[in-house]
């Protein structure tokens, strides 16, 4: 009797990715390091295991209880696998604060664990590029993370049609609901919370909780009557307010810079995390099979205080999923057909030739930087050249006794069904042409 085999599945709601996925995987967060580098901003990295309490301290009751994978070490602690990054960087910021130079630049591309349902953008390992300002207390700081999400996408040729940044700022959301509501603390608290579901549940549950809070009839209609308005509109109601006056520089900058277009200002967006303080923002894809949040981001004013004792170090940043990424760049078509184009050479081989010849010449090209290998086995020549169109080579070298003895070889062009001769000593010459 044969033992019950063990299933090849990965884990559910995490990846394997064979070589195609990582080659994709690699060219587009390829180009996203591309973006940050370009901007000044420095990779760091840190466990994969952390703490339990850094998220129950700040990331919110969802994540931290709900979401967060943990278990107990041989030593008794309490040990958590990442749900995200930001409660990392603020310990690495904390542990260092005497010796950084501020403002800092920092991004990162971890994997991350959350135990949730998966579905179409969300998964439970997923990698997200964070990028975060750290030092800065001023909009400008807000600003600039928000052009590098755009830039984000703009590098991979997306456009206005294609996604929106929705923007709100909680300092304002905060004075509006102790103005619209009468309400402060926890009782605002669980209005926002309440306000950040409201795309997920039904018109008759979003009221019925509101209702359920206090809120009256007029007051909701109030609320209502804001998540259309424009950002002069909805400042207008509250103009005393200090994150009204944040919101109107962002905006009045992102309307100089040309990016407005891309930025909508929207009350309904709270974000879930608890530690949020300022300018909060989300990148939505327009197109409609893609309905979960791309990228999510703000600022966050008090989490090195977590680390470091009467630290006030402020921060800024977004985190953005390469799921959402990947589907994103699909449904609009923005992966290039030849992104994954190169120069790669199989040498392939006769029986009456010493193998070192060809070794000979593999050594020489990859010398000059052109990838290359030698075929090894013992298939026919007809199947190494179905061995190499089936492995995207794009060439293949041919030598022969007859070759060999001209001190020749022929070159195989195998997208351009091509083939030329070539003198030995000229081979690079003409990959590099
Ligand atoms: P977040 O809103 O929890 O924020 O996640 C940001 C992004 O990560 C989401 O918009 C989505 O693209 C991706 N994401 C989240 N959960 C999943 C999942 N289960 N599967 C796939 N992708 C997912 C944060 O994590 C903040 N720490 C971001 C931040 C950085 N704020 C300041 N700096």
């Amino acid at each position: 009797m044969s033992a019950e085999l063990l299933s090849t599945q990965p884990y559910k709601g995490a990846r394997d990715f064979y070589p195609e996925d990582m080659e994709l995987r690699n060219w587009f967060l390829g180009k996203v390091r591309d973006v940050l580098t370009l901007s000044a901003y420095d990779e760091y990295n840190a466990p994969m295991l952390e703490s339990l309490d850094i998220y129950v301290a700040k990331s919110g009751e969802e994540l931290a209880k709900k979401q967060t994978y943990n278990f107990e070490d041989r030593g008794g602690r309490k040990v958590a696998i990442r749900p995200e990054m930001t409660p990392s960087v603020a310990r690495l910021v904390a542990a260092r604060l005497q010796q950084l130079n501020m403002p800092l630049r920092w991004y990162s591309i971890p994997n991350l664990y959350r135990n949730e349902q998966p579905q179409r953008g969300r998964l439970r390992e997923f990698w997200q590029i964070n990028a975060d300002i750290f030092g800065c207390n001023s909009y400008e700081a807000d600003l600039e993370i928000i052009r590098v999400a755009i830039d984000m996408l703009l590098c991979f040729g997306a456009d206005e049609s294609m996604f929106v940044v929705r923007i709100n700022n909680r300092r304002f959301f905060n004075d509006v609901i102790a103005k619209i509501c009468d309400m402060s603390g926890e009782d605002a608290r669980l209005v926002s919370k309440v306000i950040d579901r409201r795309e997920k549940v039904t018109r008759e549950a979003y009221v019925a909780s509101l209702v359920e809070l206090g809120l009256t009839d007029e007051k909701i209609a109030k609320l209502d009557a804001l998540y259309t308005m424009s950002v002069d509109e909805a400042t207008a109601i509250c103009p005393e307010s200090e994150g009204a006056q944040e919101l109107q520089r962002l905006f009045e900058d992102l309307r100089a810079l040309d990016l407005e277009k891309y930025c909508i200002f929207d009350f309904g967006i709270i974000r879930g995390l608890d530690y949020y303080t300022g300018t909060v923002f989300e990148v939505f894809d327009k197109h409609p099979e893609n309905t979960r949040a791309m990228f999510g981001g703000g600022r966050y004013d008090n989490l090195v205080g977590l680390f470091a004792k009467n630290a006030q170090l402020p921060g800024v940043g977004f985190g953005c999923g390469d799921v959402t990424l990947q589907n994103f760049l699909e449904c609009h078509g923005l992966i290039p057909e030849e992104y994954s184009k190169k120069i790669k050479v199989l040498i392939t081989r006769f029986d009456d030739v010493p193998f070192v010849n060809y070794s000979k010449i593999a050594n020489e090209l990859r010398a000059n930087g052109i990838m290359c290998t030698t075929y090894i086995g013992t298939k026919k020549f007809g199947k190494q050249i179905d061995y190499a169109s089936k492995e995207h080579f794009s060439h293949v070298v041919i030598m022969g006794g007859t070759e060999l003895e001209n001190g020749e070889v022929k070159i195989k062009d195998l997208d351009a069904h091509e083939e030329t001769t070539v003198k030995l000593g000229d081979i690079v010459e003409y990959f590099n042409r």
